[in-house]
């Protein structure tokens, strides 16, 4: 067996699964789960039509490269969301389709890494999980950056030592943040392009929740406009990763794609090819249609904001969780340790949330996800306010 695997920590919902093993929540409340990071509004029904309409290409193999179509539409979505000028993302060589980011974020390294060099990979701390197992599996060593309150929940990237980023081969971003929502401003991202040109390292920025902006008039930046702005317009060692599941309420459908430096992506669909991980022909189409649409993607923002809105009113005062800039998680710091006020809630009243503790490692001295919980905000408005008052009522009565 590859003996990487015995590196791989258990998944943040295994560790969940056992913290509540054994406990009986009250029967005559309903269960209500903030814990899992699961879209959760209807998927349009332009997606479903378009993935409908193109049954029938289920008769041939899907090429890896994605079909000119899709390639052409998602280049045209990035010029649009970002304001890119006309054919400043070629679709023939900087765009590819994959399935799903989670797919693409661990595959990425496996192309990128070369593990003779004793490579490190950096990423956020709390963090999106697949990255650290991407980079164990790729024979490189994670490097974290711990995001706390006193960092504004985002990486200080101003304090790894310049030998660390000599030795760092990729760069795992995650703007907005999960768990935190945090933003990283364009000119964080100059600063790491910069710095990625001077120590040689690549930057995979994983852009999945941009589409969920609190502020209709401020949607996040991002890598490749930054790079574009900076004179980088081949996006050199940049490598954006989107997806459809949290924009467009299409989990199942395993749809994203990532775009940027020519020469990463050229090596990374050889990669690809012998990977094995085409889109079927239909869900190539409705991807299609889902990025030519942004009508249902600003309905998901209003429900995502109303739903922050009325679970904020509820919690205010009570437990410190501010409304984020981007996102559908509250990152919420707790009043006692994050794994028995987890369990002690779910005991008393059957609402889930997942301690952060789960989602980071203890590093530079700290655990930065300790005493803290993620609250996913992806049930339907009255059920996110019925757990909010519950959460409220056990707060008041620790
Ligand atoms: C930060 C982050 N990146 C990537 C993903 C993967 O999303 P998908 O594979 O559905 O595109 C997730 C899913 O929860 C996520 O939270």
């Amino acid at each position: 067996m590859n003996p990487n695997l015995d590196k791989l920590q258990s998944y943040p919902f295994e560790k969940l699964a056992k913290l509540k093993q054994g406990i009986s929540p009250p029967e005559n409340l309903s269960p209500i789960a903030l814990s899992i990071g699961e879209p959760k509004h209807p998927t349009p029904p332009l997606i479903v039509e378009a993935l409908i309409a193109h049954l029938h290409r289920l008769d041939s193999y899907p090429p890896t490269k994605g079909i000119p179509e899709l390639r052409r539409g998602i280049a045209s979505w990035l010029s649009r969301r970002y304001d890119l000028p006309e054919g400043a993302i070629d679709p023939e060589r900087q765009v590819l389709p994959v399935s799903g980011t989670r797919e693409a974020l661990f595959s990425f390294a496996q192309a990128v890494i070369d593990p003779r060099e004793k490579p490190l990979v950096l990423m956020p701390n709390p963090f999106y999980q697949i990255y650290e197992g991407a980079a164990l599996l790729a024979g490189a060593g994670p490097y974290f950056l711990n995001t706390t309150r006193e960092t504004g929940y985002l990486p200080d990237f101003e304090s790894v030592p310049d030998g660390i980023w000599a030795r760092c081969r990729l760069l795992y971003i995650c703007s907005p943040g999960n768990p935190t929502g945090a933003v990283l401003p364009a000119e964080t991202y100059r600063t790491l392009i910069e710095r990625s040109q001077r120590f040689g390292f690549i930057i995979a920025s994983d852009e999945c929740y941009s589409e969920l902006y609190t502020n209709e008039a401020v949607p996040p930046p991002g890598l490749l406009p930054t790079a574009h702005a900076m004179g980088n317009i081949t996006f050199e060692r940049c490598a954006a990763f989107h997806s459809l599941s949290k924009r467009s309420n299409a989990p199942g459908l395993r749809s994203g794609f990532v775009a940027g430096d020519a020469g990463l992506l050229t090596r990374y669909l050889q990669y690809r090819t012998y990977h094995g991980c085409a889109l079927s022909l239909p869900v190539q189409h409705a991807s299609l249609a889902a990025w030519q649409d942004e009508g249902h993607v600003v309905d998901n923002r209003a429900q995502y904001r109303r739903k922050f809105a009325a679970v904020h009113e509820v919690l205010n005062g009570v437990l410190d969780a501010a409304v984020p800039p981007a996102g559908f998680y509250l990152w919420s710091r707790t009043p006692c340790d994050d794994q028995a006020f987890a369990r002690e809630l779910y005991l008393r009243t059957h609402v889930t949330v997942l301690p952060g503790s789960y989602l980071s490692r203890d590093a530079h001295g700290q655990n930065p996800g300790r005493d803290h919980v993620r609250m996913a905000l992806v049930a339907p408005l009255d059920e996110c306010v019925e757990a909010a008052q519950r959460i409220r009522e056990f707060v008041l009565s620790l």
